[in-house]
């Protein structure tokens, strides 16, 4: 198949972008970056035409679509920065993604979505990953939508980060009591469900929780890592109240002095408070995925 990636750059395009190579389809990839150092190390590798262009964009998505088979939609974000807004982005996106493929007539969309996204949701992040999927499941495409809980691999943002605060902190930060429930899923059982689901009819108007062995703590988590690494440390538990003047506080200052997307926000303080865990029988039986324990799955690189 020929098959139209976007969000194809970012940490869970790019073991997708592997995987679909490694299936033999051939790679359309769309870049908001085109002439970046790992977009076109990663278009050389998986032998991915790049089509420059972003979601935010409608032209540039229509001419992106000939000859496509396929699309794989993954744009996300987690932080907010100027006209990157969740809405914007998420919600915005999505209806534009959707109308280049029935413009096209790209019939199969598999659209990334996240667990906890349900209506009224409290988040904005889940609100406009819902209103994603509501476009998705009214487009009349072939469509298949897929939620997964916190993701986790070589090159996440999350276990790495405390990996990393473990090497040199005594202590490691944990916001509240640190108990909600995290259901974390290996980077390479999301890319592979996507890319299973491409020749699999049955997945076709399904949405599918996607989440690994193990329902664990926020502090189970952290308690994962240190054991992987073999490192004690101390958990300093910031009171919930502090963190949101924290978060207000890098919201205003890391977009208006720095240019970039804060570190941490308010929303995503809404979501920590959640718990994030799912039923991932169904696409484990359909996909064929193995869970593997975390702590054998974050040992696989943070040992490395
Ligand atoms: N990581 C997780 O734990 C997790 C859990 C549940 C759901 N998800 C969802 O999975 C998806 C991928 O997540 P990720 O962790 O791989 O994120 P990521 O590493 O931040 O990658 C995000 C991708 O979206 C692209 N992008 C952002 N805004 C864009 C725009 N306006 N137009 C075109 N491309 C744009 C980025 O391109 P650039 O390279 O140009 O920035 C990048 O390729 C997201 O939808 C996210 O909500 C992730």
């Amino acid at each position: 198949m020929k098959v139209f990636v976007t969000g194809g750059s970012g940490f869970v395009g790019r073991e997708i972008l592997r995987q679909l190579h490694a299936a033999g389809h051939s790679i359309r990839l769309l870049a908001r970056h085109p002439n970046s150092k790992h977009v076109q190390q990663d278009a050389a590798r998986f032998n991915a035409e790049i089509h420059p262009g972003n979601v935010l964009d409608p032209a540039s998505l229509t001419t992106g679509l000939a000859n496509i088979d396929a699309i794989i939609h993954l744009v996300g974000i987690i932080s907010e920065i100027g006209s990157n807004t969740y809405e914007n982005v998420h919600t915005r996106g999505a209806q534009n993604m959707v109308t280049a493929a029935q413009q096209a007539g790209v019939k199969r969309f598999l659209q990334m979505s996240a667990l906890g996204t349900r209506p009224k949701a409290i988040a904005r992040y889940h609100q406009s990953k819902w209103a994603a999927e509501e476009i998705v499941r009214r487009s009349g495409l072939d469509w298949t939508i897929f939620r997964p809980s916190i993701i986790y691999g070589p090159d996440d943002q999350f276990v790495n980060l405390f990996a990393r605060i473990s090497k040199f902190s005594p202590a490691l930060p944990v916001i509240g009591s640190g108990q909600s429930k995290l259901q974390p899923v290996p980077v390479a059982d999301v890319a592979s469900s996507f890319v299973r689901a491409l020749k699999e009819p049955q997945s076709i108007g399904q949405t599918y929780d996607l989440a690994g062995r193990d329902v664990l703590s926020f502090v189970e988590v952290l308690d994962a890592i240190l054991a992987v690494t073999n490192r004690k440390r101390l958990k300093l538990h910031i009171p919930m109240g502090l963190a949101r003047f924290q978060a207000a506080a890098l919201e205003f200052i890391f977009p208006k002095l720095l240019g970039k997307a804060p570190p941490l926000n308010c929303d995503q303080l809404i979501m920590l408070g959640e718990d994030n865990s799912g039923n991932p029988e169904r696409a484990n039986a359909l996909f064929h995925l193995r869970p593997t324990p975390f702590r054998e799955g974050i040992a696989s690189y943070l040992k490395a």
